[in-house]
């Protein structure tokens, strides 16, 4: 019954209180902070002995003293997890109790329901659906959008770019990239790829700002890079990171695509084993993923002025580099620009946005696509953190799409036109 329950999306009980009800019934997620080394040890083992899974931050390494750890813990593993935690006084809160009630409403088709004032672009849409967004895109907006196939995945899905151009400025055209959905459970960005296209056709010409930018650059847009792992967060676990490659001599399935790339590879803060969830794969751009991303920009480095890649959550706009703690040539200009950005949001959504440096600001991160870049010759590069900070992490609501994504929007294009003014 239990089961059943759970299938159709019930509300679960929440975590027992009683004696006599010895297994919970919920995935739930945690806040734990550990206050001591001992303390952050115990946490990082709780978190790579239990089935566990980490939403912040990414690994048990970068676990540290004082900051807050979001672990997801499935209803099987519950009161093993809790009990650890209490019996070493490690202070921990339910961050998330209903997460089985979020899914639903993450992944419930309201299009149905005729009632539903919600939009296409105010909802998370499965692979297939983005699938035919980009075939009906391209068809109805043939003037300004064309669909490119970079290359396929592991499990052989295709690699689809739209490249967005407007009509007027000189050619030819400086150019600019955006990659969302890097990583599979980060919902919020590939629905950000689907409104920001929305975005440009329906308001190049209209809005001074996109029209700017459509007249001096071309913008490539890969909507979906890790098709196999968002479609695997659609049908079996909504928290998978990676994509789904498998690995010789191990039995875990794969590598997490923004430890890939060939920038300081597979160096501290990224792991070389094959089950976790920052694994670095066998060699740089050894995934079709990221080698298919690699080749079509090193295939247009001359033009490509801006790299940007979309992830979430906890709200911050990076740049390089992530891999080293130095700063990059030109640090004092991504971060001018970062900062434009940041209070742009500030202003317009009084949200809060952090920037900085990937490795100072948040940890050190070898094989990033954005350092990739950087190193390329894309001299702007920028990794977004979008929303939340917390409160709903991988599970925000639909309701909290039209937000979180003219944000984002916001600081696309206040970076956008930073770059088109420079280059
Ligand atoms: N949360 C992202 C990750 O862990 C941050 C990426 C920042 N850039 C980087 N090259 N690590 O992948
Ligand atoms: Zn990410």
């Amino acid at each position: 019954a239990i089961s059943m329950a759970r299938k159709i999306g019930a509300v679960c009980t929440p975590c027992p209180r009683t004696w006599w009800r010895s297994s919970p019934r919920c995935d739930q997620v945690f806040s734990i902070t550990a206050k001591t080394e001992e303390e952050v040890n115990i946490v990082r083992n709780v978190s790579s002995d239990y089935e566990t899974v980490l939403w912040q931050p990414a690994a048990p390494d970068y676990i540290t003293a004082n900051a807050e750890v979001h672990l997801f813990v499935p209803a099987s593993s519950l009161a093993t997890v809790k009990g650890l935690l209490d019996n070493h006084s490690i202070l921990n809160e339910v961050l998330l109790q209903n997460t089985q009630e979020l899914i639903e409403k993450q992944t419930r088709n309201v299009s149905t329901d005729p009632r539903s004032s919600m939009s296409y672009y105010e909802r998370y849409h499965p692979l297939e659906e983005i699938y035919e967004w980009i075939n009906k895109t391209t068809h109805d907006h043939s003037d300004m959008v064309k669909v490119i196939l970079i290359g396929s995945s592991y499990e052989k899905r295709p690699l689809y770019v739209l490249k967005l151009s407007g009509k007027g400025g000189t050619q030819p055209k400086r150019a600019m990239w955006i990659d969302c959905g890097i990583h599979a459970r980060e919902w919020i960005s590939q629905a950000f790829c689907l409104w920001f296209v929305q975005y440009s056709v329906e308001y190049y010409n209209h809005i001074p700002d996109i029209t700017e930018i459509l007249d001096n650059m071309d913008v490539y847009v890969l909507p979906v890079m890790n098709p196999d792992g968002y479609k695997y967060t659609w049908t079996t676990k909504r928290m998978w990171r990676k994509n789904r490659s498998r690995q010789p001599g191990s039995y875990c399935v794969g590598t997490d695509l923004n430890r890939n790339f060939d920038a300081n590879w597979c160096t501290v803060g990224s792991s070389n084993r094959a089950c976790d969830d920052t694994y670095c794969g066998q060699f740089p751009e050894s995934e079709p993923e990221s080698e298919a991303v690699a080749n079509f920009l090193r295939s247009h480095k001359e033009t490509m002025k801006l790299y940007l890649s979309i992830h979430s959550y906890s709200q911050m706009l990076l740049f390089p580099y992530s891999y080293t703690y130095e700063e990059a040539d030109n640090h004092e200009e991504l971060n001018e620009l970062a900062k434009e950005a940041a209070m742009n949001i500030r202003r317009h959504y009084r949200s809060f946005y952090k920037f900085g440096a990937g490795a100072k600001t948040i940890y050190l991160a070898p094989g990033g696509s954005d350092d990739w870049a950087y190193n390329l010759g894309i001299k702007y590069s920028f990794t977004f953190e979008l929303q939340d900070k917390g409160r709903y992490g991988f599970l925000l609501p639909p309701e909290l799409i039209p937000n979180a994504c003219n944000e984002a929007l916001t600081a696309v294009k206040t970076i956008a036109l930073g770059v088109i003014k420079k280059t």
